[in-house]
């Protein structure tokens, strides 16, 4: 049995994630996940959350609660509506799990070890009254530039400079108001990844078929991008993975976390600890060549703006470690969604995030219209005026509606039972012969994750249905020829089923509710498409099924619009 390790990038912690979110990486993880499971491999796929780092706790600053509490609320309500979304995370987890601590300590001591550890001494805003370094966000004050009294340590918003906090006039703690600010030394740790930089070259050379976007973005970081500077491991703030040596002390680094791009890829390997500790299940076979992954096939998703992070710096740490870990075989990578003529904005409340997308319509509107224009070559755009046109043509006209009218005509000529009698003839071979060719199509993309590409081969198999039913026409063959009629039906009806297997993956709440519908738990994917159709036998019972998909109407559709032009509330 094949198997497969799937992680998605870990979305941080600080908020619901918007769909743009969303499609980077989770949703076309879960497709792949659903699609290798359909094929009989055996999975392994591991989200989580990413909770450390200054975002979360400003967020838990703003939210008035302790980091930890935050991050534990923040978990369930991404949990939630992951689970709404019908992700289907072997597990979720969370990168402060006490797994991912021992992990993180214990790379970051076999990294020492290995001689790839500098530490080195830099100067700091320290806050006297806080007790504590601030990091560039933590500090405010007058733009030397124009006089904007709320810039940021790192930038200010009104000029658009970039700044260092010792620019700022009269700089305060954003922590607590507190002026007396002074600049002391501290000291951090620093991977030293330029020594790694010729085994990351031959890494990078040895995969095969990767996305030209994977890869050339990895180069260009490599050979003319900083990507390969030495890199700051560690930071001096309460909430994080404390920094240690495995289970030893790290001298001088007390009070000190990791970085949080140090720890959240790391997870991925914790998250599936975590996953085994609470099943009983072994997370090594997944992980350790020595141990079994050798045969483990390893796939990664991820927005654009994480591919540097997966293809050099959590490479080195794992190289650099020198202990056999699975590294990724494949990084699939994508662009961006923008939402409605911009970008998506977490901070300014623009788009449909994911609560809001399930207050407005179930998941599998959503998935579809993600999926089957996922931004995959380039950044692609979410409008309402698309989104309706898709749900009503593809997944109402097309799918639903061949649903609805095969098991309708059935049950008003022939009962809610599988008619018998009636031989296939030419159309029934012609029909057959393209599904079969559209089937290897949709594996063929599918295999390759080529997710639009997938979406317009299940589209196909969809309408070559509906082509035939229309030529077949058994409300007119029935007047004159029950028998024929009852062998068309009895073919759409497998169809439907047969549909069923194949959408899944993007559609999983209205394929249940299509195999429920046909009375059926056979959900084998097909190796023969003509054995797949003559699996639900004359007499097998069926139900006609509520409505698959509501087409969406103009007055939703406007309302809509409107009520995500705005800010979230
Ligand atoms: N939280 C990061 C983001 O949303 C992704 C982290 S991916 C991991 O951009 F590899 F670090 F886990
Ligand atoms: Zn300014």
């Amino acid at each position: 049995m094949p198997r497969t390790l799937i992680t998605s990038a870990i979305p941080y912690i600080n908020g619901i994630k918007h769909l743009g979110n969303l499609v980077g990486s989770q949703l076309p993880a879960d497709l792949y996940a659903r699609y290798c499971r359909a094929r009989g491999h055996e999975v392994m796929f591991i989200c989580a959350t990413d909770e450390h780092g200054t975002p979360a706790e400003l967020a838990a600053a703003k939210a008035g609660k302790p980091v930890a509490e935050y991050c534990a609320e923040m978990w369930q309500v991404q949990k939630d509506l992951a689970d709404g979304f019908r992700l289907s995370f072997d597990h979720f987890g969370r990168s402060s799990s006490p797994q991912n601590h021992r992990l993180t300590q214990h790379f970051a001591g076999r990294l020492d070890a290995a001689g790839l550890i500098d530490e080195r001494t830099s100067e700091q805003v320290y806050s006297v009254a806080d007790g504590r370094f601030l990091p560039d966000r933590y500090i405010e004050g007058t733009c030397p530039n124009c006089g904007f009294e709320d810039a940021r340590g790192d930038q200010c918003d009104n000029c658009g400079k970039l700044l260092d906090p010792t620019d700022l006039i009269e700089p305060r703690s954003t922590v607590s108001g507190a002026t007396d600010l002074e600049v002391r030394e501290t000291k951090h740790l620093f991977l030293r990844q330029s020594q790694l930089k010729d085994r990351l070259d031959q890494w990078i050379d040895s995969q095969e078929g990767w996305p030209v976007l994977t890869t050339s973005i990895a180069k260009k970081w490599l050979h003319d991008g900083d990507g390969l500077q030495d890199r700051g491991i560690t930071r001096d703030l309460d909430w994080g993975i404390p920094v240690r040596k495995g289970d030893a002390p790290w001298p001088g680094m007390e009070g000190k976390v990791f970085y949080v791009w140090f720890d959240a890829p790391i997870e991925y390997i914790a998250g599936t600890a975590e996953w085994a500790d609470a099943t009983g299940g072994d997370w090594e076979r997944w992980w350790r060549t020595d141990k079994g992954a050798d045969d483990v096939r390893y796939v990664q998703f991820m927005g654009k703006d994480n591919v540097p992070f997966h293809t050099l710096s959590f490479p080195a740490t794992l190289l650099g470690s020198g202990e056999p870990w699975k590294t990724v075989d494949y990084l699939k990578s994508l662009n961006y969604l923008n939402y409605d003529g911009g970008q998506f904005s977490t901070s300014r409340g623009r788009g449909v995030f994911m609560d809001q997308a399930l207050d407005v319509l179930p998941s599998d509107y959503w998935r579809w219209w993600l999926l089957s224009r996922a931004p995959e070559s380039s950044d692609t755009e979410f409008t309402w005026e698309a989104f309706q046109t898709d749900v009503n043509k593809d997944l109402a006209d097309v799918l639903g509606n061949f649903v609805s009218r095969v098991t309708k005509f059935c049950r008003s000529k022939f009962g809610e039972t599988v008619p018998e009698g009636g031989t296939p003839g030419a159309p029934e071979a012609a029909l057959i012969a393209r599904l079969s060719e559209g089937l290897a199509t949709y594996e063929r993309h599918m295999d390759a994750i080529e997710i639009r590409k997938a979406a317009g081969a299940l589209r196909a198999l969809w309408v070559a249905g509906n082509e035939y039913l229309q030529d077949a026409a058994p409300w007119s063959t029935f007047k004159t020829e029950p028998e024929h009629a009852a062998m068309q039906i009895r073919l759409a009806l497998n169809l439907i089923r047969l549909y069923a297997v194949l959408s899944r993956p993007f559609i999983p709440d209205a394929a249940a509710a299509m195999l429920r519908a046909m009375g059926t738990e056979d959900d084998g994917w097909p190796d023969d498409v003509s054995a797949a159709l003559a699996v639900l036998a004359p007499g097998h019972a069926f139900e006609v099924p509520e409505v698959l998909f509501s087409k969406i109407t103009d007055a939703q559709r406007e309302e809509w619009a409107t009520r995500f032009a705005g800010k979230r509330e």
